[in-house]
């Protein structure tokens, strides 16, 4: 559904860069279902009021997170980082043995498995129902939906308030971001603390990140726009900090209004605010990449050429360039749940890891760029010598 004005104020949007239409990115197909997967127009805008960088147009959440194949346990990097982001609560706020943790997002539980390890009481909210099933043969304790205002007040005469509510990587997917805030409010305890982390927009657009952009990230976050956010609705950041994850990622912890902010420098970290030229040089950045990576194919051709990493972003990156399985043969990805499966739109074939060591590839693109430390060394350690990586964006960082 297109939308017309600003998720966040009502604002008007402003187009930033159409992607035309793409299927969904966390869906993956297997044989029989070549073809049958739905297109939806995938537009980034921004609000001419707030700023805040969005999609105007909504595919419900009913049809993309019911049945999802990302899983966060297939990522060790991305596992690591949830524990050392729970060990940064710990430290900063006090959580400890007994603490009550409410994790927005769980998706298979592993930031609530380390919880547990430490004495926490956890409970995870997430729509994915294959998800959820993961998480509860690990033990993890469950509840099956989107977090709304409506479920919070469910969550609450069930399990009383929380000391801490982790919400990673997650608000961007969020369609109604005021009704979240409102379940928020009324689940945190008085002294509670919220953690919660997003892509930073601005690293996206310097970074000319593109493959960031589908449809289930209906929001994409500056600090000042979280912090308006939250504003709103009497919640105050106490602390911010920016990180590299994802490309480049804001966390922030925010408590109940009343509450001092620790951190008093946290506003000076906020770069300039983007303005409409480094959107125009973006849009222009995308279309440059899209030649090249096509030319890179054109001029490969007869060449074995793969693929590691099946995240959804490989999905926006070779739906948009037009990259298919006449120029990819297979695609490696850890994730149970997408082997045997192919990528939405340009169905590659999804493979094992195992497969690496029987290939010998001229090429093998890197999609899952952002674990390039810890990935890259595993390919050079298993793939022939003569193999050469590419890591997709790695020339493309612009300066503002
Ligand atoms: P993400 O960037 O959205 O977290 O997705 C990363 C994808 O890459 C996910 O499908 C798992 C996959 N992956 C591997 O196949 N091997 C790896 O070593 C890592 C870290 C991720
Ligand atoms: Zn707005």
């Amino acid at each position: 559904m297109k939308q017309q004005s600003c998720r966040l104020c009502k604002g008007r949007l402003q187009t930033i860069l159409s992607l035309g239409d793409m299927p969904l990115v966390n869906y993956f197909p297997i044989e029989k279902e070549i073809g049958q997967e739905r297109k939806y127009p995938l537009t980034l805008c921004v609000c001419r009021s707030c700023s805040l960088v969005q999609l105007d147009y909504i595919v419900s959440p009913d049809k993309i997170f019911p049945v999802y194949h990302y899983e966060s346990g297939a990522s060790k990097p991305l596992v690591v980082h949830l524990e050392q982001m729970v060990e940064g609560a710990i430290t900063m706020f006090g959580l400890k043995k007994g603490s009550k943790v409410l994790d927005i997002g769980a998706n298979d539980g592993s930031s609530l498995m380390y919880l547990k390890k430490k004495g926490m009481k956890g409970l995870g909210v997430e729509p994915g129902k294959n998800i959820v099933k993961l998480a509860r043969e690990r033990g993890i304790q469950m509840v099956e939906g989107f977090f709304t205002k409506k479920l919070a007040k469910t969550i609450h005469k069930k399990h009383g308030l929380f000391d801490a509510l982790f919400a990673t990587h997650m608000l961007a997917n969020v369609v109604d971001l005021h009704d979240f805030m409102e379940g928020i409010k009324l689940v945190l305890a008085p002294k509670g603390v919220i953690v919660l982390e997003v892509g930073d927009v601005e690293e996206m657009i310097q970074k000319v990140q593109f493959d960031a952009i589908y449809h289930e990230h209906y929001s994409y976050f500056s600090l000042a726009s979280l912090t308006k956010l939250l504003e709103e609705h009497g919640l105050k950041i106490v602390r911010a900090e920016k990180n590299p994850f994802h490309g480049g990622s804001i966390r922030i912890f925010a408590k109940h209004d009343g509450f001092k902010t620790q951190d008093s420098r946290f506003k000076k970290r906020e770069g300039r605010p983007l303005g409409k030229k480094n959107y125009q040089e973006f849009a222009e950045k995308v279309g440059e990449f899209r030649k090249e990576f096509r030319a890179f194919f054109k001029k490969n051709k007869g060449k074995i050429i793969v693929g590691y990493g099946a995240p959804a972003k490989a999905v926006t990156l070779l739906n948009y360039c037009g990259i298919g399985k006449k120029e990819i043969q297979l695609i490696i990805d850890t994730t149970t749940a997408k082997q045997g499966r192919v990528m939405p739109g340009v169905h590659i074939p999804i493979v094992f890891e195992e497969k690496l060591r029987e290939i010998k590839p001229d090429y093998c693109i890197l999609f899952a760029w952002n674990y390039k430390k810890e990935i890259v060394p595993k390919l050079q350690r298993v793939l022939p010598k003569t193999t050469k990586i590419i890591i997709p964006h790695k020339k493309y960082t612009t300066k503002r």
